[in-house]
């Protein structure tokens, strides 16, 4: 559907403003539809899944804000928090995304409810966007910001071990850590690279 493509590029727009989010979406996308996988998803729901995951941060387009502006003032930090609601009013009302709205609604969310925009708890929070959770924090953990250096992936995954039941859901951490996804996580993070000279 041509309106949901441009979405996409809108989407990837955003993540190419600052260096350092390049291709973060996409990514994110990678990661959940493995975990999908590994979490016995339909194809239809490994479908939803990308589609959540490459339109999770579109809302950022109506927060104009740089990291390093929130590094140094938390209130705008809570400006940056309004993005997935803006992505939700953004989304909607178009065709075929209908789905994917709870997972982009809820992506911020903490298993132990002390997430946002709602605090949700446990199994409240839609699965779809507990997986977008882990994912979109592996990836943000290991790409660079400019007031911090990239962790490493093992940093990285001993973190999500550690958060398993409070920031994260135990089942979709315990799908993240496995071999597997493991080796398939390393394989994305080199093929799509946040390096500015990408
Ligand atoms: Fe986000």
């Amino acid at each position: 559907m041509a309106i949901i493509e441009a979405l996409y590029t809108l989407a990837a727009e955003v993540d190419a403003r600052e260096d350092y989010t390049r291709h973060h979406s996409k990514k994110v996308s990678e990661y959940a539809t493995d975990l999908a996988r590994a979490l016995g998803y339909s194809a239809e729901g490994i479908d939803r899944i990308r589609t959540s995951a490459l339109l999770h941060d579109v809302g950022k387009i109506g927060v104009v804000i740089s990291d390093k502006v929130l590094a140094k003032n938390p209130s705008e930090r809570l400006r940056v928090r309004a993005h997935p609601y803006i992505g939700v009013v953004m989304l909607r009302y178009v065709e075929g995304l209908e789905e994917c709205i709870p997972a982009i609604h809820h992506h911020h969310e903490n298993y132990d409810g002390t997430g946002y925009p709602d605090q949700l708890k446990g199994d409240d929070i839609p699965l779809d966007a507990r997986i977008l959770a882990v994912a979109d924090t592996f990836d943000n953990m290991i790409s660079p910001r400019p007031y911090r250096p990239a962790y490493s992936t093992e940093k990285v995954l001993e973190y999500i071990e550690k958060a398993s039941g409070s920031h994260f859901d135990p089942l979709v951490a315990t799908a993240f850590l496995s071999t597997a996804t493991r080796e398939r996580v390393g394989s994305i993070a080199g093929t799509l690279s946040n390096d500015p000279e990408d």
